[in-house]
């Protein structure tokens, strides 16, 4: 039987919501259906809410220890479903995957050094490259049939001895590949060979629709694990980003330590206390209310890919092998990206996030949210319909 009710429609708006409450800001418009900030509209499992609501009830927040009964409910999420065993003393708690990526920057290269990515791929791996003064390497990636393939051989041309560090996105936002184990593998040998460290991404792990499964980077081999910083949450999992947890996993004990040396520099010790307990209750606690709202997704997502393909055959979208992220392309339509976000804001009322965000690659492309009530999707959906036609 199930639990939760997903199609009940929560209001949002007015809860500091970067997704409800910043479209003004960000589209200069408040009156459009946000689909595009990657959160889900859903409640958290209930236990995570309670876990919560026993700190609060204490009342003292003073500063907060994260006990080993933290590190043993992580290590037993990955262990129990993705069959990885961790060493919890590879474990170095951040209060997000995009500090992570800017502190292993800092930690595993020097200003003006080359860090590689596949592109399209998450904006801020450009921008914390970037903002570290360090030099965006780009291997472009070919989308064929609904999945992003990996040019390793462009990518091998390009690690030319000044290449310090790959960003890796595994599962990938915003196309949705779920990386094979053989491809992740072909990867890390080349990593290995010439001697990159690999900043994996792992976020949307627990994210993966039927017939896909997530490969952990690091699990490949111990070589490969050696040069990695692999960086999880259950942040994206059950939909508590607000809460601010994630871990980065090192088992190279000089590259660990050289990491924490950084964190330590900018002053970093421990997380919130409630983010500490929403993630010991999100993965002691969730893995019901984590199959039951993937269930959701996968037929939000059929429905989604089957309207389009019947009412706006313009544009194509493959169903993604994870994450909840639908990317649509609209290149067949010919339009410019300010055009195309244009007809989307003003005629279709729809935010969603442009493909050029993610990478030139990515011209041509949108990435629609759709954990969110089914009722919203068929309205994002009829409103990506007036905004297309
Ligand atoms: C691939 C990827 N990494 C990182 C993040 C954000 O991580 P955090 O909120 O922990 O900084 C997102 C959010 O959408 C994401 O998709």
């Amino acid at each position: 039987m199930k639990t939760y009710n997903f199609d009940e429609y929560i209001n949002r708006k007015n809860t500091s919501s970067v997704k409800w409450d910043e479209t003004v800001h960000i589209f200069g418009r408040g009156d459009v259906l946000p689909m595009w900030v990657a959160d889900m509209d859903f409640q958290a499992p209930i236990e995570v809410t309670q876990a919560i609501m026993e700190k609060a009830k204490h009342g003292i927040y003073g500063y907060t220890t994260i006990s080993t009964s933290v590190d043993d409910a992580v290590k037993s999420w990955f262990l129990g479903r993705h069959g990885w065993d961790l060493n919890t003393e590879w474990f170095t708690y951040i209060s997000g995957v995009v500090p992570a990526l800017s502190a292993t920057i800092q930690a595993f290269s020097d200003p003006g050094d080359k860090i590689i990515l596949f592109s399209p791929v998450y904006y801020p791996f450009y921008d914390m490259i970037k903002h570290n003064d360090r030099k965006v390497l780009i291997s472009p990636m070919q989308y064929k049939d609904g999945r992003y393939h990996m040019d390793l051989a462009h990518f091998e041309s390009q690690l030319d001895g000044t290449v310090k560090m790959l960003l890796l996105c595994n599962p990938h936002n915003p196309g949705g590949t779920v990386w094979t184990q053989e491809e992740l593998k072909q990867l890390g040998e080349i990593c290995v060979e010439h001697g990159i460290i690999v900043v994996a991404d792992e976020i949307h792990a627990d994210l993966v629709l039927k017939g896909n499964s997530y490969t952990p980077f690091a699990s490949i081999s111990e070589e490969i694990a050696l040069q990695t910083v692999t960086c999880l949450a259950p942040t994206k999992t059950f939909n508590i980003a607000g809460l601010q947890a994630s871990v980065m996993v090192t088992p190279n004990q000089i590259m660990r330590e050289k990491l924490q040396f950084f964190m330590k520099r900018q002053g970093h010790f421990t997380l919130n206390i409630f983010g500490i307990s929403a993630m010991e209750a999100a993965y002691r606690h969730g893995g019901q209310w984590l199959e039951e709202v993937m269930e959701y997704i996968e037929e939000n997502m059929d429905i989604a890919v089957s309207f389009i393909q019947n009412e706006i055959p313009e544009v194509i979208a493959f169903k993604p092998e994870g994450t909840y992220l639908l990317w649509i392309d609209c290149r067949k339509l010919g339009l410019e990206d300010e055009e195309l976000t244009r007809r989307l804001l003003h005629k279709g009322k729809l935010a969603l996030d442009s493909g050029k965000k993610f990478g030139k690659e990515a011209d041509g492309f949108v990435r629609m949210n759709v954990a969110c009530t089914r009722a919203t999707l068929q309205e994002g959906l009829e409103r990506l319909k007036k905004a297309l036609q």
